[in-house]
């Protein structure tokens, strides 16, 4: 990041509708799923409150809400007055509805090694577990920060904290030292929780290296819980005598049942640190009541869920948002039986998920378009290999899905006979927010259709006008149950960030169009935030960590248009007089960048360049670095102090290999 303030975070929305999105549907789609029952859209708009109340009251609550939702921008407050507990939900009364036999979680491991965990298992564990942190010296209100594989010791852990009311902050495993430590620091946790490591491709990742690297400059960590995963592959695991505790030693001593917690429906479930507009990540805040009461409902409704013999999978990492409320939460509070798989779609074989599918049967299939279009390059072998006739619904989340995906994914893998349902939403927003209804909703590929029942998006323009047709700016106009509760220790921000661009409106920092039936296309971020494979990464929190590296006097970043992965990182560094542009030192920075944020951050290209352009006022103008890195005719180049330097820029990434 340069001294110099960016250009506005939020660009024009005209930019954005370059491109044209609309796809028919594919031959015969459209008459096999028209709308059959759309009540519950009417009953909802009719009574968005008594509709979400009625969502809520299928949990089990302690004490019932007195109040269905109090509202004072920005700050809403869902059912109030009642109580109840997560892991209640979760497990508790299903095992005492006679479901203690049902699998929760098929685990399976990267290198092959499977478990099948019970609800009534896992319960179990739970409980114990959550005597294991009351014994460290955890209490209701403390938070508890988590650095794990997908081992289900992950989700045991989440369901602790909710039992004794501790918050937890789950740390994706793929995070740096840095990242997780500052993560830490925020929420001042006590106890981190980790494992020895965590396998990927068949090698190790240093879980609980980077950990000790972290918690070395945390000083509220007052202990370090470590399951055992990977043994001693990569060697015996650092252990500090009188702070780490190894998971298998605390629960063998640990008391087997553990009363729980009656929470208020407004108290802190989790934080979940995301990327925004500056170098500091924001954590988010989510509640009790109103959380799981959504996660729940759009579980159910939206994956058309039949808990009594789906067996569904969300390949996604708990680490993200997605894998908190459709991995752990929204499927648990539901009864669902769940796969929990560890590793790489490529490992050993290209073809892990598709047996992975046919194993287990599984029938709601939940990822991200990037594996799709990365399934779509391996080619129509892999899944062809397998019997996958047990898929009944395909969804898809994180980004835009391009509508020859959505068609690939729905014939190839869905053999043309599963809705496919394209989910929007937000760590911020805490559940889907839109999205068809399968059977309901007719759909077009590409869009995510309208939103939820007890839902309100509208589009507007830069002006605040709503649109009816075209693009504009994503807006909800109501509060929802999982909407967000602000931002840790910030408030200020959380109303600046979200509340203050358009009034009485949560802005989401996307770009959508309407269509002449009002179907809602995602175009992506208007912001400076960047979407590589689904994954939430900031430009300004890239900035930082260039020019943290000695050699780097200023850097500009960009996400580009990537046929796989979304956007791809571009990186444009100037170097400090004296530096040379050599290959090695593009190597060099992106290694650096890994290393501070984690490798999900790390540049494709490092592009050198003597000069950013900037305004005359000493703005970098990104939009102009963007049209480069895309290859697209520059657009209004009249405000730049130097109109040469993005010429010399131009002809500098032609000229640029682009590394993998
Ligand atoms: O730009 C949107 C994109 O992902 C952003 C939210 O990222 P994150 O908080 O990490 O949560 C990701 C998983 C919910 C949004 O602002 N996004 C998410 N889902 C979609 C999407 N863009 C288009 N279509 C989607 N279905």
């Amino acid at each position: 990041m340069s001294d110099s303030a960016h250009e506005p975070a939020h660009a024009a929305i005209s930019d954005f509708l370059s491109e044209e999105r609309r796809f028919p549907p594919p031959e015969g789609f459209a008459e096999g799923a028209v709308v059959s029952d759309r009540s519950l859209y009417e009953r909802a708009e009719a009574d968005p409150e008594g509709f979400w109340a009625e969502q809520a009251g299928s949990l089990e609550w302690f004490q019932k809400w007195h109040t269905v939702l109090e509202w004072e921008l920005p700050n809403a407050r869902w059912f109030v007055g009642g109580t109840l507990n997560v892991s209640v939900n979760c497990l508790d009364r299903h095992v005492a509805a006679g479901l203690g036999e049902r699998v929760a979680y098929y685990f399976e491991g990267e290198p092959g090694d499977t478990r099948t965990i019970s609800y009534a298992e896992l319960l179990a564990d739970v409980e114990r577990f959550a005597n294991v942190l009351k014994g460290l010296g955890v209490r209701r209100g403390d938070r508890v920060a988590i650095y794990m594989p997908m081992i289900p010791e992950l989700p045991v852990a989440m369901l602790a904290c909710t039992r004794i009311g501790a918050a937890h902050s789950v740390v994706f495993g793929g995070f740096s030292p840095d990242a997780l430590r500052d993560r830490i620091n925020d929420a001042a946790a006590k106890v981190l929780i980790t494992a020895d490591g965590g396998w990927r491709r068949g090698a190790v990742v240093a879980l609980k290296e980077n950990a000790d690297a972290a918690v070395a400059g945390a000083p509220s960590i007052e202990h370090v819980v470590v399951a055992r995963r990977t043994g001693d592959a990569d060697g015996p695991t650092p252990m500090t005598e009188g702070r780490d505790e190894w998971w298998d030693d605390l629960m063998a001593g640990a008391d087997p049942s553990c009363e729980p917690e009656q929470m208020e429906a407004e108290d802190l479930l989790y934080l979940l640190y995301t990327s925004g507009t500056t170098a500091k990540p924001k954590g988010i805040m989510h509640s009790t009541g109103g959380y799981l009461t959504q996660v729940a409902f759009t579980h159910r409704a939206v994956f058309d869920v039949h808990p009594e013999s789906d067996v569904y999978w969300c390949a996604a990492d708990i680490g993200w948002v997605t894998g908190h409320s459709y991995i752990v939460y929204g499927p648990l509070a539901n009864g669902t039986s769940s796969v929990l798989y560890e590793g790489t779609p490529d490992f050993p074989d290209k073809d892990r998920w598709w047996d992975i599918i046919e194993r287990y049967r599984v029938s709601i299939l939940y990822c991200a378009p990037t594996a799709i279009r990365t399934f779509m390059k391996w080619g129509a072998e892999y899944p062809d290999g397998h019997d996958l006739s047990s898929l009944r619904v395909l969804g898809s989340v994180g980004e835009p899905i391009n509508p020859e995906a959505w068609t690939w994914y729905w014939q190839t893998i869905g053999g043309g006979k599963c809705p496919v349902v394209d989910t929007w939403w937000q760590t911020e927003t805490g559940a889907i927010m839109i999205a068809p209804l399968p059977a309901v909703t007719t759909c077009k590929p590409g869009s995510a259709t309208f939103a939820l029942p007890g839902i309100s998006a509208e589009l507007v323009d830069d002006a605040g006008e709503v649109v009816e047709r075209g693009g504009g700016y994503l807006t909800l106009t109501r509060p929802w149950p999982a909407m967000l509760r602000g931002l840790y220790q910030d408030p200020e921000r959380y109303r600046e960030t979200y509340w203050s661009r358009f009034e009485g409106r949560y802005f989401a920092g996307d770009g959508a169009k309407l269509d002449e039936e009002g179907y809602l296309w995602l175009l992506g971020r208007v912001d400076d935030v960047m979407n590589v494979s689904g994954h939430r990464i900031s430009t300004t929190e890239v900035e930082s960590s260039l020019v943290d590296h000695p050699s780097v006097a200023e850097a500009a970043v960009v996400g580009a248009k990537d046929e796989t992965t979304g956007q791809a990182i571009i990186a444009f560094v100037t170097l400090r007089g004296g530096q040379e542009h050599t290959s090695e030192r593009g190597e060099d920075l992106r290694r650096h960048v890994a290393k501070l944020i984690g490798p999900i951050a790390r540049p494709k290209t490092v592009i050198f360049t003597d000069e950013l352009p900037k305004t005359r006022s000493g703005k970098i103008m990104r939009r102009l670095l963007k049209d480069v890195a895309e290859g697209r005719d520059l657009g209004d180049t009249t405000t730049l102090a130097d109109p040469l330097v993005v010429e010399e820029i131009r002809r500098l990434s032609s000229q640029q290999p682009t590394e993998e």
